[in-house]
């Protein structure tokens, strides 16, 4: 019997449209909490299924009225799920490339902003939780940490008729491969990164208090390292602000990646001051971050909060510069996977198509919370 396949893409317009569907991860209990597929149900038939065990699946219980799409890491134990529920009766389709594919699954959301003038659309990994942004006023826009492939941002624009005239980044990432040299060249804008001695390619640098128009509104970057040396985050029209891996909606950027434990203290020190600096905005500002601690939801919502919520934590965290430091040396996820290769890969600005997606599997680990 041929296992019948569904393609990522396919699996993300049905999720999108909330069509009924039934997707069963068939992991390990340890894949499974590295990251999932949001909605999905889990049952640990790994094992089972991959030694042809006759009683794999038998007591699942799933509706009988939708397709099955059953998920594993790289889409081979899954076509034996597929055959086994398929021989059940049920219109079971395994997903191609397994959750290594599903790593490139993207959805976008709008922001809603008290500013009416600017439009900001979040795009987003929803496997790995990368968020990047697509800014507009007037027609002309600008793209900030692109995560997905190019023509993803490309369509956008052309479907708003915007014309993107610049891409950001806010720092040289660890967990995914910037794509923002790519965009930039296939959008014929301008690549705009903070003043750095890290990437070995031409860029514009964008310093502290520079500002850039878009259309009739204003980006200003604001140096925010802590994260990273070079991290800089981007104020929009003072209604929302880009704050990298420097502060997200629930936690803070881990300060330790490429840095041995004393430089790791420094870094944490200089964090303290940036989260400072981001405190003094206006507390109606939209903080929206490069990514988000979950796999995300194909809800249409926004990861995004008021800087005036986040303060409600916040404000705790940097009661003292001394627990700051020890707070968050102390909540350190681990390292994130292959993160030398990519932060490698980023600096020197090649993408190599190849492994790209084996590089990117996984959890994003850039933050503490
Ligand atoms: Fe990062």
């Amino acid at each position: 019997m041929m296992t019948k396949q569904i393609e990522t893409h396919t699996l993300r317009e049905w999720l999108e449209a909330h069509q009924p569907v039934t997707v069963l991860d068939v992991r390990t209990d340890d894949d499974r909490t590295q990251w999932a597929i949001p909605g999905s149900l889990h049952v640990n038939a790994y094992e089972a299924l991959r030694n042809g065990q006759p009683g794999a699946l038998v007591d699942l219980v799933i509706p009988a009225d939708r397709p099955v799409v059953t998920v594993c890491n790289a889409g081979k134990v899954s076509q034996i799920a597929a055959e086994v529920l398929a021989s059940r009766g049920f219109d079971a389709r395994s997903l191609t490339g397994g959750m290594k594919a599903w790593s490139l699954a993207w959805n976008a959301a709008d922001v809603p902003l008290v500013d009416s003038s600017v439009r900001v659309t979040q795009v987003r990994r929803t496997g790995k939780g990368c968020l990047s942004y697509i800014v507009a006023s007037d027609g002309e826009a600008a793209v900030i940490d692109p995560s997905v492939t190019p023509e993803v941002y490309l369509d956008i624009a052309q479907r708003h008729r915007w014309s993107i005239r610049y891409v950001l980044d806010t720092h040289v990432h660890a967990d995914h491969l910037s794509r923002a040299g790519a965009l930039a060249r296939q959008a014929g804008a301008m690549l705009l990164l903070p003043p750095q001695d890290r990437a070995r390619f031409a860029f514009f640098p964008i310093s502290d208090g520079e500002r850039i128009r878009v259309g009739s509104a204003t980006l200003r970057a604001l140096h925010t390292p802590g994260h990273t040396p070079e991290s800089t985050s981007y104020v929009f029209n003072e209604a929302a602000v880009f704050t990298g891996d420097t502060l997200f909606t629930n936690g803070v950027g881990r300060p330790d990646l490429h840095a041995d434990p004393d430089a790791a203290r420094a870094r944490a020190r200089t964090l303290f001051k940036s989260l400072g600096r981001l405190r003094q905005l206006r507390p109606e500002i939209m903080i929206l971050p490069a990514h988000a601690s979950e796999p995300i939801a194909f809800d249409g919502q926004p990861v995004a909060a008021r800087l005036g919520d986040v303060d409600a934590w916040l404000v705790g965290w940097l009661s003292s510069e001394s627990a700051f430091v020890d707070r968050v040396r102390s909540r350190l996820p681990p390292t994130p996977p292959n993160f030398v290769r990519i932060v490698d890969l980023n600096e020197s600005g090649d993408f190599p198509t190849s492994d790209a997606t084996e590089l990117e599997a996984g959890a994003n680990r850039c933050a503490v919370t």
